[in-house]
C-alpha cells in the first residue's frame, strides 16, 4: 500500500502527528503551505473568520500527486469547529483524485465531528478517522496502530 500524508499545521501539533504517521507507514509526506497569512494574533482572527465562512484559499503548489497513492492521509487542526481552510482547499482542489482517504485532526478539545463532516463534504467518505487533543499529542499520549492498519 503506497501512502501519502498531507497536512496543514499552524503551530506544529498536527505536524507532529503527521510525521509519526509518515514514519510508521513509510510513506511520503507533504506540508500544506497557506498563501494567506495565518500567523500571529491578526492571523488567528483571520483563521477563525475564514474557517467559519468555509473559505477556499490559495495554497502553495504541492509536490506529490494524490492519484499515485493507494491511500492519502489528510490532517488538519480544528478551527472554530471547522477544518482549517488550507486542508479543505487541498481536498477541493484535488477532488476525484483520491483512491482512499483517511482523516486525522487535532484540537484543543472540541469540534471534531463537524470538522470531519466538512472534510468529507469536500472530498469523500474516509476509510478511517483519528482525532486527538493538543494535549495528547504534546504528551505522546496516543497510539496510531489501528488507524494506519
Ligand atoms: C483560529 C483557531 C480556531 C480554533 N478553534 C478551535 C475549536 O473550535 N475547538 C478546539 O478544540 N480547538 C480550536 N483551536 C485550537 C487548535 O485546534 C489546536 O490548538 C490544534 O491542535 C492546533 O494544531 P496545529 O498546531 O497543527 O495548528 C483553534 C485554533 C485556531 C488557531
Amino acid at each position: 500500500m503506497k501512502s501519502l500524508v498531507v497536512y496543514y499545521s499552524r503551530t506544529n501539533i498536527t505536524k507532529k502527528l503527521a510525521e509519526t504517521i509518515a514514519q510508521k507507514t513509510g510513506g511520503d509526506i507533504e506540508q500544506l503551505i497557506s498563501k494567506v497569512n495565518y500567523n500571529g494574533k491578526i492571523g488567528y482572527a483571520r483563521a477563525g473568520k475564514h474557517a467559519i465562512s468555509q473559505k477556499i484559499i490559495d495554497i502553495e503548489k504541492t509536490e506529490f500527486n494524490p492519484e499515485d497513492y493507494d491511500v492519502v492521509y489528510v490532517g488538519a487542526p480544528v478551527w472554530a469547529g471547522k477544518c482549517a481552510t488550507p486542508a479543505i482547499s487541498y481536498l477541493k482542489q484535488n477532488e476525484g483524485k483520491f483512491k482512499n482517504l483517511k482523516f486525522f485532526m487535532t484540537a484543543g478539545s472540541s469540534g471534531f465531528e463537524s470538522s470531519l463532516k466538512q472534510m468529507e463534504k469536500f472530498s469523500k467518505k474516509p476509510l478511517k478517522t483519528l482525532t486527538l487533543t493538543t494535549k495528547q499529542v504534546k504528551k505522546d499520549d496516543f497510539n496510531i496502530d489501528s488507524f494506519i492498519e
